[in-house]
Parts: structure tokens; C-alpha cells; sequence
């Protein structure tokens, strides 16, 4: 059976076939698909058992780290529904944007007066999954409480136009933008896997191909290294706007988070 013949994924063929001769310009237009539809029946159901799911080995040791770590001095266990979902966002103090990453960050270090943790450390990513993972099922709504109808603050909008920018820059030594992979060739094949949307809203995911549960920053540096670009430092503020305009690019996605990836 073809691909395009499965039901549920006919609308995507229907949109990836326009893709191909009208590469649109507003993806918020077009219908948002998250990565999980790509995913084989068995990928799909590892990401919605909890019990099976490799990703809830972070959300464990997540929620022992947060006790741990004296974040229940000030926030009780379990208390972070809605909140994953507010980022990336402004800190009005230092007028840079933050993700939740760099917010843990923060509080360790102002709050509980510890070291940061590496980016890509099983101790940050253990914290930003559990956290994330008490959103499950929310969509994102940024920037305003009228973020999810589409109504941003001027510099919220500047960071994510800069975002936008970075996604549709060629680069690499294959000189491809990220929108030539995930707008104009979403659902082409490219050596034998297909290609999504470049959605974010499973992540920090767990991915068979790293063995391993990472962040949207270590997906981007593996994007990157597709197509033979240098990668940036993870948790830099290039990487955080590119994540806002994902974020928004996406937000009729719900929160996924962690899924599942191949
Ligand atoms: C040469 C094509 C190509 C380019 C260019 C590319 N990617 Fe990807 N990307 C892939 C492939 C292949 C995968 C794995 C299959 C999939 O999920 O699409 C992937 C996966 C992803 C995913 C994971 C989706 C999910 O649901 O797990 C995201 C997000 C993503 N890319 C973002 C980006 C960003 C941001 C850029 C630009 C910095 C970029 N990609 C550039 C090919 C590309
Ligand atoms: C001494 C009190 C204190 C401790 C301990 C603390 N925080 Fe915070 N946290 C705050 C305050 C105050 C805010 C709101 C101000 C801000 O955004 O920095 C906050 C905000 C947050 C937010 C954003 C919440 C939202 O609704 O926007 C997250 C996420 C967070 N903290 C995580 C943590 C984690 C993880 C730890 C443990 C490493 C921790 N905090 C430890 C006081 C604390």
C-alpha cells in the first residue's frame, strides 16, 4: 500500500503534493502535523504507554531531582501544569528571551544558589521533562494570554521574526534552509525516512536514532549537521527564537512531550 493511502495521513498528501510547486508563505495557514502521524503504529503506541515509554525514565527522575534539588521549597511537587507551554518567552529583567531550560537554569542558580547544569546534562533534561511533561495535551500559548489567537508582544514578535529568518537561511555545505526540508519536501522520502514538518511539540523527546532522550537544541545541531553546517552552542538566543517561531509555528500542536521519535 502506498504511503498517501493510509486514511489518516491524506490530507498531509494532499498538502505536501501543493508543497512541492507553491511553497507557501505563511505555514500558520497550513495545517500543522505533528511528527508523531510519521511514526510507525509501534512508535506510536511505545510513546502513548506510559509504562513503555523510555521518555518517562527522565519524568522519574525529573520529579527526584526536583525535591532533590530544593525546587519544593518553593514549588510543591506536580505543580507545573500550563507552564512548559509558556515558553520560549521574555525576561523582562534582562530583556532576553528564555526557554524552560535556561528558566531551571535560572532558578538554580539565583534561586538555590547551585552551579548551572550543562545544556545537554541528564540532570537539565531529567527537570525540563518532568515539567514538560505535566503539560501533556496542552497547546502552547505564548507571550500574551491571547497568544494562542495570535497576538504577540512587539519584541516577542521581533525575537520570532528573527527565528523565522534563521529557518528559511540556507546553509551547510548542502546550502539548504530548514524550510526547504520541512515546508517545500515535508513527506518526501529522503534515504529511506520521511520527512515531517520539523514540529517541536514532542520534545525533549526520546529518539532511537540517539538512543537517547534530548532536547530541541540537540535535534537542531543534529539538523544541522545534515546538511554539513556548523552547529551553534545549545541554549544560545539564535536557537531560543527559532524555537518561538516552532512553537508558534506549531501551536495547534498539543504537548507531546516526551515522545517518541525514530
Ligand atoms: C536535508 C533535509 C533537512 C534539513 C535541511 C533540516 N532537517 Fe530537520 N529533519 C530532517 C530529517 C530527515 C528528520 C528526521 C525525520 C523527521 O522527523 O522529519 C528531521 C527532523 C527534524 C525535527 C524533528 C521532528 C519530530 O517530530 O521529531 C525537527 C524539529 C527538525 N528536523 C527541525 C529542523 C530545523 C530547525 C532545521 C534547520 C536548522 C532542519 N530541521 C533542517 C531533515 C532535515
Ligand atoms: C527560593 C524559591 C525558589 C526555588 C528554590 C526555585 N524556584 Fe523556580 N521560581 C521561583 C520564582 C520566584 C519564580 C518566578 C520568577 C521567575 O520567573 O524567575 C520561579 C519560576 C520558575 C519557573 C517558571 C514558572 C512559571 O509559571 O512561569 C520554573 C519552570 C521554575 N521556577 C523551576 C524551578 C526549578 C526546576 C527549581 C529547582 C532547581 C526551582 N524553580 C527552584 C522561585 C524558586
Amino acid at each position: 500500500m502506498s504511503w498517501c493511502a493510509v486514511p489518516r495521513r491524506a490530507v498531509f498528501c494532499l498538502l505536501a503534493a501543493g508543497l512541492s510547486f507553491i511553497p507557501f508563505q505563511d505555514t500558520r495557514a497550513a495545517e500543522a502535523i505533528s511528527g508523531f502521524d510519521f511514526l510507525s503504529q509501534q512508535n506510536q503506541e511505545l510513546q502513548q504507554d506510559n509504562f513503555a515509554n523510555p521518555g518517562y525514565l527522565w519524568v522519574e527522575a525529573g520529579a527526584a531531582r526536583f525535591a532533590e534539588d530544593g525546587c519544593t521549597d518553593c514549588h510543591p511537587q506536580g505543580s507545573m501544569r500550563g507552564v512548559a507551554v509558556k515558553f520560549p518567552r521574555l525576561d523582562t529583567a534582562t530583556g532576553l528571551l528564555e526557554n524552560l531550560e535556561t528558566q531551571i537554569n535560572q532558578c538554580r542558580t539565583e534561586q538555590t544558589k547551585r552551579k548551572v547544569y550543562g545544556y545537554e546534562s541528564q540532570a537539565l533534561l531529567s527537570l525540563t521533562t518532568y515539567i514538560s511533561a505535566q503539560s501533556a495535551g496542552l497547546r502552547w500559548s505564548l507571550g500574551s494570554p491571547a497568544g494562542s489567537s495570535g497576538i504577540l508582544p512587539v519584541a516577542l514578535k521581533t525575537a520570532m521574526d528573527r527565528g523565522e529568518a534563521y529557518f528559511r537561511e540556507r546553509r551547510g555545505q548542502q546550502n539548504l534552509s530548514c524550510a526547504h526540508c520541512h515546508e517545500q519536501n515535508a513527506g518526501q522520502r529522503l534515504r529511506g525516512e520521511i520527512i515531517s514538518q520539523g514540529q517541536i511539540n514532542g520534545y525533549p523527546a526520546y529518539r532511537h536514532v540517539w538512543g537517547t532522550l534530548g532536547s530541541t537544541h540537540r535535534l537542531f545541531a543534529w539538523c544541522n549537521e545534515a546538511v554539513g553546517a556548523e552547529p551553534l552552542m545549545p541554549g544560545n538566543q539564535t536557537w531560543i527564537e527559532l524555537e518561538l517561531y516552532l512553537r508558534y509555528r506549531g501551536q495547534a500542536l498539543k504537548n507531546e512531550s516526551p515522545a517518541v521519535r525514530r
